[in-house]
């Protein structure tokens, strides 16, 4: 018995990372079939793979409305139904500071970046809407430490999570009493987490950053760097009814600790 038994979920951004620990959790808890939305048709094979009929994946751009509804109707046509979407899809920009970038590099990152992180997660909400709104289900949307605090990257990056903490509280408002809306918020993680194309970093990697790993790690009172699994459990805690039906508009912060870091 899982706390997600009967469940069906759609993970955006589900082939890598914290999304593909999320589909890999949900099953385990129990979900009858998890829709995974992935970027390029190479990540198709490893999730059939690994989870095999417990999983429909559907290949596309988060920032393509029409991708976004393909994604969320085959995942209703395979398993019958939606009670969970995790917005997930996301790019980080590297710290790039403002002034590192000239002006027309700001308009093309903002573009991506604010695509792929809020426009991504607006189109989501929008396509799963329907079919949420007939199961009593919910929406949780991956944020981050740089939805609250400086520091976690560069502006646009910061902005675009800021943006997300707006967007879960709207949302929320929006659909209650129906659908749940919440948030988790992770801090540096160990993932293949890539860059903005606009800035010529789609190839880089977050978690090939020499010292990446040690430097969270020592910066955050728990003084370890987070594994993509060390989130999972606050995403079957948001998703379940049974176990969090009087919680919406929340974010659980699953940062270490970057709220009480010390100031030396
Ligand atoms: N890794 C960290 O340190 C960290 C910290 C805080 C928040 N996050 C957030 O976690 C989420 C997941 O990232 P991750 O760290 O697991 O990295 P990841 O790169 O493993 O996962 C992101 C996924 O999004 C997909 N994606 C990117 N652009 C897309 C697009 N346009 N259309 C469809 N899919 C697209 C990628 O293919 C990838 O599978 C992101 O929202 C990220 O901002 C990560």
């Amino acid at each position: 018995m899982g706390w997600l038994d009967g469940y069906v979920a759609l993970v955006t951004g589900g082939a890598s990372g914290i999304g593909r620990a999320v589909v890999k959790r949900f099953i385990a808890e129990g979900c009858t079939g998890v829709g995974v939305m992935v970027r390029s048709a190479e990540q198709v094979d490893g999730l059939v793979a690994e989870f095999g009929d417990k999983v429909v994946v559907s290949v596309g751009d988060v920032r393509s409305p029409a991708d976004n509804v393909a994604a969320v109707e085959a995942t209703v046509a395979r398993f019958g139904k939606l009670d969970t979407l995790v917005g997930n899809a996301g790019v980080w920009d590297f710290f790039a500071r403002l002034e590192k970038m000239s002006t027309e590099q700001v308009a093309e990152s903002f573009d991506e970046i604010f695509g792929v992180n809020v426009k991504g997660y607006v189109l989501a909400a929008s396509a799963a809407a329907p079919h949420l709104r007939a199961s009593g289900g919910s929406m949780i949307f991956t944020l981050s430490n740089s939805a609250f605090y400086a520091g976690g990257g560069g502006p646009l990056y910061v902005a675009s999570k800021h943006a997300g903490v707006g967007l879960i509280k709207q949302l929320a408002y929006e659909f209650a009493p129906d659908v749940r809306v919440n948030g988790v918020a992770p801090g540096g993680t160990v993932t293949p987490l890539r860059g903005p194309a606009s800035l010529g970093k789609q190839e880089k990697r977050l978690s090939e950053i020499p010292g990446f790993e040690d430097s969270v790690a020592n910066a955050m009172p728990l003084k370890f760097i987070a594994q993509p699994e060390d989130h999972t459990g606050h995403y079957v805690l948001l998703a379940s009814k049974a176990n969090s039906r009087a919680t919406t508009a929340a974010i659980i912060q699953s940062d270490g600790g970057w709220e009480i870091r010390p100031m030396r």
